[in-house]
Parts: structure tokens; C-alpha cells; sequence
């Protein structure tokens, strides 16, 4: 048997799989938390969701010739024998939730937000995680362009709320049923007439618009002049994503119209649009979504309309971090007991109960350290105030209270130490 003499674990997170921890994990939870609180004020309701599901839904709802599904699905089957998928993506989900509870039945548009890791066996890079984390919202049941400029607004204000600032809204509309059937074979037509290579002509015959996303260089320039899905939008299209972008100029929502916008997943009608963040490198989408006004009928449901987005929570924190920008509560205590002895061990266990009872976060000082480790602990504890007895101080009826910034020390009595401290606390604010 080898012996780890480094003192290091031998294992360690699965192969693109990032953790969080103190203190960076704050950035995490107030990134997490912050995507959404306008969504919450908004009106769209919590929807926790499995993090596995049927395979099936994701082959029928996200598209069989997608990277995501043919490429990317931790897919197995269970020990049922079913065949069973972590989820690569949230709309499917929301859409098979709200088919099977009945929420297409009640008040339109269902309003639902959500958040939590994703899955897709991707090659890992910066940016780019097997277990990603997003917040999504999804809107269900009305086909307005009012919200989908509501849904665009409040990823932008979301971003905006944690104090980003580089970065663009790009969108597009790639259409309805009335128009899109032309404008692909329209486009099929253009491709091959190109001299393209084998695996982008296959692509061009099966989802020809994600080759106008190719990124190499000859590819863009023999597709240039390609025609482009905006040129071409039905009259009612075209009305409405002319609403849309009306929508948004009124609430002052900045955006690039970029008619090559091309989305991974083939649900989306209409409205697209994706949040590109310059300093990330070549993951620069932070987050993106669009309307998918066929899906739930793909899935069996009724057939309504929807519009959502997804914000990548782990590329927002990148994003902050690129631009130096921190939040979050780093979680520091602000008080610190330092017991001496047993006798002052049991009454400060209990005074620091009292003081998080007061919502005071307190820590203690475990381990009998004596008095200079301890106080060593309470410095890098980051605390504002010691709390400091030992059992003589204890017999006399006081603890000792210390503000660690000048280090001036007095005694308090037990029974008005809380009471003390919460005021002292107040007072710095
Ligand atoms: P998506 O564009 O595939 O859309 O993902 C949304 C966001 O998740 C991306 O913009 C990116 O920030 C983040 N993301 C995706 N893959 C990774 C990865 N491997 N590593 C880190 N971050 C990643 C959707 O998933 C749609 N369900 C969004 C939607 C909701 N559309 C309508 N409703």
C-alpha cells in the first residue's frame, strides 16, 4: 500500500468539474442569487427540477443533430434499465414539468425560475465545465413581444445588479414555420454551391444554419454573402421582432442586432438572443436563451408558445473577476470568543449562541490553544471584537471585550455582554 506522505488527497474533482470554496465561494452564491432576484420580482415562481430525466426528452426536445445531444449527454442506464440522462439543459425539463402538473391550464404566461447544475460531457477548458452551473427563467403560454423584451431585461438588470458592465446583448430572430422552411432550403441551396468539406456539407444538409456559425476563416468568407434569416422573416415575424427591439429601446436595454446568431439547440423560433462577455476568451457567452414556440407540443403538451434564457453562473463569476469587480458576503465573523479554561469554555459556548440567536455572527475558539493562539485565530478570524475570559474573570462575573482594531480591552458583566456587543455593532454602522 502506498502512503500519501504529501499530505495532498489523493483524488480529486472529476475532469472539468469546478468547486467552489471559501472564500470565492460567495462570489458563487451572490452571482447565483443575484441572476435571479429580478426574475423573483418579476413574478416568475421557483421550480426546483430533477437533476436526471428520461433520455428521451432531451433527444426529442433539445434535437437529435445538436452537439448537446449527440455529442455531450452523460446518458446511462439505471440499474431499472432505463435509460436515464443528467440534464444537459433546463427548458425540456421546465416544459415536461409543466405538461405533467397541469400549469399550461392555469394563469397564462407560466413564469418559472430556476437554478442548478447542468451536464455536458464537453472538452474542458477555461469557461468551459462538464458540470455547469445556470439560472434560467422561462416564460409559457403567451406569445407577446412584451416579454420577451421583459425576459431580455431581466438577464440584462440581473448583470447589471452585480455591478458588470463588459459586456453586449446580441440578437436575432430566426423565425417562424411560415418562413424558416424557405429560408432553409434557400440556404441549402447557397451552401452547396460552395466548396465546402465533407463533415460542414453534412451539417449544411441537416441544421444549415449552424454552419453560418463556423468560426474558421475560410468558411467565413465563402459564407459572407450567404442570406441571412432577417432578410427573409415572414411579415408576422418580422413585426415581431420589431417589437421586440421597440420594447426594448424603451426600457433602455442596449443590444446589437447580429443576424448570424446561431443557438446550440434547435427549439428556438423567432427571438434569440445571447449575452457575450469580451473577457473570457473564447467562452464568452454568458448566458443566452430565446423563444421556442414548438416545443411543448413537441414534447405532447398543448401547443404554447415560451420564451426563457439561461445565464451560465460559473462564466458570470469569471466575467466579475475579468473586470476586478467583487461580491458577496465573504461570511466573516464578527465576533470571536477566546475561552481560558473550562469554566469560561461553557459560558461562551452559550454567549455565542445568544449572540447568533441576535443574528450576530460569532465564532469560537475550539482546541484549548491557550491565550496567544487563540488570539492569533481572532486577529485572522477577521472579527471586529474578541470576546476574552478566562475562569478568574468568570468567578468575578465578566468577560473581557476587545476591539481587535486598537486593541482596547474592558470588562463587561455576563448578563450584559449581548446586549454590549449588539450595541457596539450597531454603533459602527
Ligand atoms: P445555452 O446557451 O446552451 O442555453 O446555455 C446557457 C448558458 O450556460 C451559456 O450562455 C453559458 O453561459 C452557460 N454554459 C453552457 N455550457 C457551458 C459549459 N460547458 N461551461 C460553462 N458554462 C456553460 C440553454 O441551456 C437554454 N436552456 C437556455 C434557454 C432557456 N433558452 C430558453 N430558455
Amino acid at each position: 500500500m502506498s502512503e500519501n506522505t504529501s499530505g495532498a488527497s489523493s483524488f480529486q474533482a472529476p475532469k472539468g468539474v469546478p468547486d467552489y470554496v471559501p472564500p470565492d465561494s460567495a462570489q458563487f452564491l451572490a452571482v447565483r442569487d443575484g441572476l435571479l432576484e429580478q426574475a423573483r420580482l418579476a413574478g416568475y415562481g421557483y421550480i426546483e427540477l430533477p437533476v436526471f430525466e428520461d433520455t428521451g426528452l432531451f433527444a426529442r426536445g433539445v434535437g437529435e443533430s445538436t452537439d448537446v445531444v449527440s455529442k455531450e449527454m452523460y446518458t446511462f442506464a439505471d440499474r431499472g434499465d432505463r435509460s436515464v440522462t443528467l440534464r444537459p439543459e433546463g427548458t425540456a425539463p421546465v416544459m415536461r414539468a409543466v405538461i405533467e402538473h397541469g400549469l399550461d391550464r392555469g394563469q397564462l404566461p407560466a413564469k418559472l425560475r430556476y437554478a442548478g447544475p447542468f451536464f455536458r460531457y464537453e472538452r474542458p477548458q477555461a469557461g468551459r465545465y462538464r458540470q455547469l452551473q445556470q439560472v434560467g427563467v422561462e416564460a409559457i403560454g403567451v406569445d407577446d413581444p412584451a416579454l420577451d423584451a421583459e425576459v431580455i431585461a431581466i438577464a440584462d438588470a440581473g448583470y447589471r445588479s452585480l455591478g458588470l458592465t463588459g459586456f453586449r446583448l446580441e440578437i436575432s430572430s430566426l423565425g417562424d414555420a411560415s418562413c424558416r422552411p424557405q429560408y432553409r432550403e434557400l440556404l441549402q441551396e447557397f451552401l452547396f454551391g460552395l466548396d465546402l468539406d465533407e463533415a460542414t456539407r453534412e451539417r449544411a444538409r441537416i441544421n444549415p444554419i449552424r454552419v453560418l456559425d463556423d468560426k474558421r476563416p475560410e468558411v467565413r468568407e465563402m459564407t459572407a454573402h450567404a442570406p441571412l434569416m432577417l432578410d427573409h422573416l415572414s411579415e408576422e415575424a418580422k413585426a415581431h421582432f420589431d417589437q421586440v427591439l421597440g420594447h426594448l429601446d424603451a426600457l433602455g436595454v442596449p443590444y446589437v442586432v447580429n443576424p448570424r446568431l446561431v443557438r446550440g439547440l434547435d427549439y428556438y423560433t423567432k427571438t434569440t438572443f445571447e449575452f457575450v462577455h469580451d473577457g473570457l476568451g473564447a467562452q464568452s457567452g454568458i448566458g443566452g436563451g430565446g423563444r421556442y414556440d414548438g416545443l411543448m407540443a413537441q414534447l405532447g403538451g398543448q401547443s404554447l408558445s415560451g420564451i426563457g434564457f439561461g445565464l451560465g453562473v460559473d462564466r458570470t463569476v469569471l466575467a466579475l473577476r475579468a473586470e476586478g469587480v467583487t461580491v458577496g458576503d465573504s461570511g466573516r465573523c464578527e465576533v470571536f470568543c477566546v475561552p481560558l479554561g473550562q469554566e469560561a469554555k461553557s459560558v461562551l459556548v452559550k454567549v455565542a449562541a445568544q449572540l447568533r440567536g441576535a443574528g450576530i455572527r460569532t465564532d469560537i475558539a475550539y482546541g484549548d490553544r491557550g491565550l496567544k493562539g487563540a488570539m492569533r485565530g481572532a486577529d485572522r478570524s477577521g472579527a471586529s471584537i474578541a470576546l476574552v475570559a478566562g475562569d478568574r474573570e468568570i468567578g468575578e462575573g465578566n468577560i473581557e471585550l476587545k476591539t481587535l482594531a486598537d486593541g482596547v480591552q474592558q470588562p463587561v458583566p455576563i448578563d450584559s455582554i449581548v446586549g454590549e456587543v449588539t450595541a457596539r455593532l450597531a454603533s459602527r454602522i
